[in-house]
């Protein structure tokens, strides 16, 4: 199932890990070290590395790194969380003269009498092994029934402006859903602009600050007609698309024009589940997306490169789709047979996004504001008749997240 957090490790599997891999590997050539703690610690120093097991998951800590992480204060300032260390100055052939484990702490002896010293918890949390087993951002993934079945609140306009726990709730459920509401904010360009500063900055772009667009083809694209609009992802034509997308519709009198969302990540997890391969193959071709407008008030030619796909190298997490069939560019850095399988790939994918349990049809309203994070989740419209007036922004999407993370939240 899905609708689970994704990346999470069950402290099980970490034990059956470490025990197969004790079955495996060779004795320690040194003595174990244990902690004077409850908290046990074991320390093997090979030619290559140095081995830690400590509670229940072995480590490879690298010589170099280990002298490179030392967190004294000649080596790193703990008041700007900077390195104040010249990692070009580190032998890289270096290797401690002895090592010993104490009151939760891991003390290494460098050969010009150095001493590092380090929290066993804060190794376990930034190794390599640690890493590849926790994810960067948990999420959970949808469907329309399962983001009902949710029942996810949305913000309200006056708590939200005012008080910080609501923001934060806010923010919580705009990073494990990559969608999050806001409803009665004033039906006004300035008092969405209001709501979006209360998350983050805004990202000006060729269209603007806040943009407000009616169907009135004043810019070059589809967006600004009557026309349905399938699944797409915003602004893939740049090298680092749009993070956040922001929507408030402030004025329709006609019929239809209802706002779709699908989950891509939601879509993605169920393709890499059955074709792993076919997946693959869509984090690895790089594709071009293109926006090119000739008009007497505004020339662009924006392009953006990059895999349809994208993950983390270290533990396979998924962090970004570029989904838009209108920008796609002329696929010209791709060999023929490269190329049919990835068509495949790309049919499989759709096929999934276009499922129709995977949509979500919201009718946007004035005073709710919708974000969107529009690395993960898709939008799209059905076409509509009559003036529809409909404002919003792009948000910056480092500020989105460091917004969250001031909260306390894994972002
Ligand atoms: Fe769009």
């Amino acid at each position: 199932m899905l609708c689970t957090i994704i990346g999470k490790l069950q402290p099980a599997l970490k034990r059956a890990q470490l025990l197969s891999s004790l079955q495996t590997n060779p004795p320690w050539r040194l003595m174990p070290i244990r902690a004077s703690s409850a908290q046990s610690a074991v320390v093997k120093l090979l030619d290559s590395c140095l081995v830690l097991d400590y509670e229940g998951s072995r480590m490879h800590l690298n010589y170099v790194w280990l002298r490179d992480h030392c967190r004294s204060e000649s080596s790193y300032n703990s008041q700007t969380n900077q390195r104040n260390l010249d990692t070009g100055r580190i032998d890289l052939n270096i290797r401690p003269h002895d090592t010993k484990v104490e009151d939760g702490y891991l003390l290494l002896n460098w050969p010009d009498g150095h001493v590092s010293k380090y929290g066993l918890q804060w190794l376990a949390d930034n190794s390599y092994e640690g890493q590849k087993q926790s994810p960067v951002q948990p999420r959970i993934l949808w469907n329309s029934d399962i983001y009902k079945n949710a029942n996810v609140p949305s913000a309200k306009w006056d708590k939200f402006m005012s008080c910080d726990d609501e923001l934060k709730k806010f923010l919580q459920n705009y990073v494990l859903y990559g969608i999050a509401f806001v409803d009665d904010v004033p039906a006004t360009v300035e008092a969405t602009e209001a709501v979006t500063q209360r998350v983050s900055l805004i990202r000006e772009t060729t269209y603007g600050k806040m943009w407000c667009f009616t169907s009135d083809f004043s810019r070059g694209d589809t967006a600004y007609s009557q026309l349905a609009l399938d699944r797409h992802t915003d602004t893939s034509y740049f090298q680092e698309p749009c993070g956040i997308q922001v929507f408030h519709c402030l004025k329709h009198e006609g019929t239809g024009g209802k706002t779709l969302l699908v989950d891509g990540f939601y879509a993605a997890e169920k393709l890499r589940q059955r074709s792993p391969e076919n997946f693959e193959l869509l984090t690895r071709v790089p594709i071009k997306h293109e926006y090119i407008e000739n008009s007497d008030k505004h020339q662009n030619h924006m392009r953006g490169i990059g895999p349809l796909l994208e993950v983390y190298p270290w533990n396979k997490e998924l962090y970004i789709i570029r989904y838009n069939n209108y920008d796609r560019s002329v696929i010209n850095t791709v060999p023929h047979d490269v190329v049919q399988r990835w068509y495949v790939a790309h049919r499989e994918l759709t096929t999934e996004l276009r499922q129709p349990e995977n949509e979500l049809w919201v009718k946007l309203t004035p005073g709710k504001v919708l974000f969107i994070d529009n690395w993960r989740v898709m939008h799209g419209r059905e076409s509509f008749t009559g003036v529809r007036q409909l404002c919003g922004c792009y948000l910056t999407r480092d500020d989105v997240l460091s917004a969250a993370r001031g909260f306390g939240l894994q972002a």
